[in-house]
């Protein structure tokens, strides 16, 4: 439990993951039923860029400020950014805090408390002591959200099946288990699955070297869900394993036309996010059903 979010926030890793869990929440609200959020590892749920901590990595400048200021990186300025990327920043830069520039990078709970409507519901599950403090302290006023100071595979549990039957679960563990970590998160999914096979599901991974993320794809395909998208960011080559090289998400039961939501902006994201070598994206489908 050595892991604080607060030193990554907004970094190229962020920018991937929580433009997906956007595109998820656009796609989710496009029906007008309630659904729920279920974000098993939710960190503090807000970070301060002038921090200590962001101030010693400064990993957001490589990240979502690449966004923001294309034209001060070396193969941005190329034009408009796709509308799913504008409108994302433009919540980013919505949160209180934020209106004179960058101030704050809102993690997972509160970019998603920001986005769903009254009827909807989130669950936040925080292990840590002080990040679950910061966490009930950010929600105190909104009846939507609900904070869990508990192990977040353990909580699938009782959470699952939502009340409004329909819904995300993120899971984004900090893997200071290393690959230890995907057998965790097989084990909970194969108990969530069966207690809700129609959820949707976005699980996080780091990319260092490719083979240690090879055994989870291929768990995932022989799982029994229908429908597993796959989206990756690589800014290194998938060949050190000492270093962060690039991130992924899969997403289980994913929605209709989520592919096609964010193609375009992986398409924008790698340039920018590109470090020594031009980044490389992959979107594709690593179990696919043909639609009836
Ligand atoms: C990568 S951070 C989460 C970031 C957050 N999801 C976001 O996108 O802004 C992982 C968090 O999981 C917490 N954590 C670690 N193990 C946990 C567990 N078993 N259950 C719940 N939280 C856990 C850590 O304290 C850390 O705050």
């Amino acid at each position: 439990m050595n892991y604080r979010h607060a030193y990554h926030a907004g970094n190229f890793a962020d920018v991937l993951k929580h433009t997906v869990l956007f595109a998820l929440i656009e796609a989710l609200q496009a029906k007008a039923t309630p659904f729920a959020f279920i974000d098993t590892h939710a960190g503090s749920g807000c970070y301060a860029l002038d921090s200590a901590e962001a101030g010693k990595t400064g990993e957001y400048k490589d990240g979502i400020a690449r966004l923001l200021f294309p034209d001060l990186h070396a193969a941005g300025g190329s034009g408009p950014l796709p509308p799913l990327l504008r409108r994302w920043l433009d919540a980013i830069l919505r949160v209180p805090g934020n209106e004179h520039g960058l101030k704050l990078y809102p993690g997972s709970p509160l970019q998603v408390a920001n986005a769903i409507r009254e009827t909807d519901s989130a669950q936040l599950c925080e292990l840590h002591p002080e990040e679950a403090t910061r966490l009930r302290e950010l929600f105190r006023h909104d009846h939507r959200v609900h904070v869990h100071e508990r192990n977040g595979y353990e909580a699938l549990k009782a959470l699952l099946p939502p009340r409004e039957k329909r819904g995300l679960v993120l899971i984004d563990p900090p893997y200071e288990a290393q690959e230890a970590e995907y057998r965790v998160i097989e084990r909970a999914l194969k108990l969530a699955l069966q207690r809700w096979p129609t959820g949707v599901y976005a699980v996080w991974y780091p990319i260092k070297l490719r083979s240690q993320v090879q055994p989870f794809h291929r768990w995932l395909q022989h799982c029994g869900v229908r429908r597993v998208l796959r989206a990756e960011l690589l800014v290194h080559p998938d060949d050190s394993p000492l270093r962060l090289n690039g991130s992924g998400m899969v997403i289980l039961n994913a929605p209709w036309k989520l592919d096609d939501a964010l193609r375009d902006a992986l398409r924008a994201m790698a340039p920018l996010l590109s470090q020594e070598r031009r980044a490389e994206w992959r979107l594709d489908w690593l179990v696919e059903e043909a639609r009836a």
